[in-house]
């Protein structure tokens, strides 16, 4: 999930990330949630002959760490591997975990696994896989089964944390009916609990024939395994099923976000604004930064529902996007913010954030209290810089967990502004800063 870095400006990483997060065009690789698209699915003659009955009796494992010797495709011609389906059934405390994969990324796949539980359990250590106490699920008018909130929620908590019950790699290239017999192996193979969630998620469609693949395309987050080999990266795409997170419904104004942590496999989700208890939990299923079209485009290919959020019903396109066009502007005049000459100020940058609130835009802040901290940066004070640099890095860490990328960059700026290299840029007392390509 590396923000991917558009312009290369000398003195500073941390401009970069302003510039990364556009309001139009915003890249959300690996927090969107994918599908499997609507004409994969074949209408098979008849149920597949794989029925998806338990098998809670195993004996220890001779495929170790695999809990079932691996059912395997032949090979692949157009990734030249086959694809194989593998369980671990103790994984966290008997929550269980299946993947259907190449043998190499399983190989990866299996130390991720190994590395969480041993020599002790991290996932235990940071409460994953357990019940926060933040929510309930319950039927919502015209939504099915939504997410609510137990208790009252403060902005920030920890709402839901929880590893995958299943990933898939994401093919086009099986036929359905191949498709559909390896995820229901991998299903079937998950211990008891973990299936029955799984088999309780809802579909896209009523054909029980495709009903492992169609759970997985209508509740899948995407995450992408594999090496980042050097700069190119190698990563692959799989779709991942996590049933409690699935229960959360969309809204373009959500109050709570996701990210997922590579290196504990866990989805997170926290809450962006304070959340009453008994309201729903809602994230975004695509970027809310996206124009009404395409995000309207989106969910109903991909999810089969026409979105009724107040930001998506609100009059003509042009009438619906007018806040976000507004916020590109202004995120234009703000991306100048280091040369004198421009007009980006202090005033912009707050009218930025002021918009995001009022468009229930909340998980979404960072750029905009980025460039406020800047802005206050470069004009001198010092108080400015540390408020914002400080609500930037909660921000960040909502949006994109605690490893990202920025935060050190920030914390230096928050410790230290008068020690930052915007500290007096537009009052002529700090270093000048260039462009590189000017
Ligand atoms: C269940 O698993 C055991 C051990 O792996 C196997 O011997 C048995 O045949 C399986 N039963 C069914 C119904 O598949
Ligand atoms: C599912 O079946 C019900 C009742 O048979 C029908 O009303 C509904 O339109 C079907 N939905 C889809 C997506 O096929
Ligand atoms: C993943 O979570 C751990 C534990 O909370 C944290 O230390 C680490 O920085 C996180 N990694 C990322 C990439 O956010």
């Amino acid at each position: 999930m590396a923000l991917k870095k558009t312009r290369a400006l000398t003195h500073s990483f941390v401009s970069l990330f302003c510039l990364s997060l556009l309001v139009t065009g915003a890249h959300f690789e690996g927090d969107a949630i994918h599908r499997i698209s609507p004409d994969q699915q074949l209408h098979l003659r008849g149920n597949l002959d794989i029925g998806l009955a338990s098998n809670d009796t195993i004996s220890p494992s001779a495929f170790a760490p695999w809990s079932y010797e691996p059912a395997c495709t032949s090979k692949v011609g157009q990734i030249d591997s086959e694809l194989c389906v593998y369980t671990d059934r103790h994984f966290s405390n008997g929550r269980g975990i299946s993947i259907f994969t190449t043998p190499e990324i399983a190989e990866g796949f299996a130390t991720v696994l190994a590395s969480l539980q041993h020599p002790s359990s991290v996932l235990d250590t940071l409460g994953i896989n357990s019940f926060t106490g933040a929510w309930y699920t319950h039927p919502v008018p015209r939504k099915g089964i939504g997410m609510l909130a137990k208790r009252d929620i403060q902005s920030g908590d920890t709402i839901t944390a929880y590893t995958p019950v299943l990933l898939a790699y994401k093919e086009r290239f099986l036929s359905k009916a191949q498709r559909e017999k390896f995820l229901r192996l991998a299903v079937t193979q998950l211990p008891g609990p973990s299936r029955e969630s799984y088999l309780k998620l809802a579909t896209l469609s009523n054909d029980s024939s495709i009903l492992a693949q169609d759970i997985a395309s209508a509740n899948s987050f995407e995450t992408r395994l594999g090496e980042q080999k050097g700069a190119a990266e190698a990563t692959v795409p799989h779709l991942t099923i996590i049933p409690e997170s699935s229960r959360m419904n969309h809204d373009c104004a959500p109050n709570a976000i996701f990210h997922v942590n590579s290196s504990t496999l866990t989805h997170v989700v926290r809450a962006v604004r304070p959340i009453p208890k008994d309201q729903e939990i809602t994230i975004a299923y695509t970027s809310p930064l996206d124009p009404r079209a395409t995000r309207q485009k989106y969910l109903s290919d991909a999810f089969h529902f026409t979105c009724t959020c107040p930001r998506c019903l609100r009059g003509a396109d042009a009438d619906a996007d007018a806040v976000l066009a507004e916020m590109a502007v202004l995120q234009r005049t703000l991306s100048a913010w280091s040369d004198p000459s421009s007009d980006a100020s202090v005033k912009h940058a707050e009218h930025l954030i002021r918009l995001h609130r009022e468009e229930g835009l909340d998980g979404y802040l960072d750029p905009a209290y980025c460039y406020a901290a800047l802005m206050y940066s470069a004009v001198g004070s010092a108080r400015g810089a540390r408020k914002y640099a400080e609500l930037a890095i909660k921000a960040i860490e909502l949006r994109l967990g605690a490893g990202a990328p920025d935060l050190p960059a920030w914390r230096d700026m928050l410790d230290n502004p008068t020690k930052h290299w915007s500290w007096m840029v537009r009052k002529g007392g700090g270093k000048v800063v260039t462009a590189t390509n000017e």
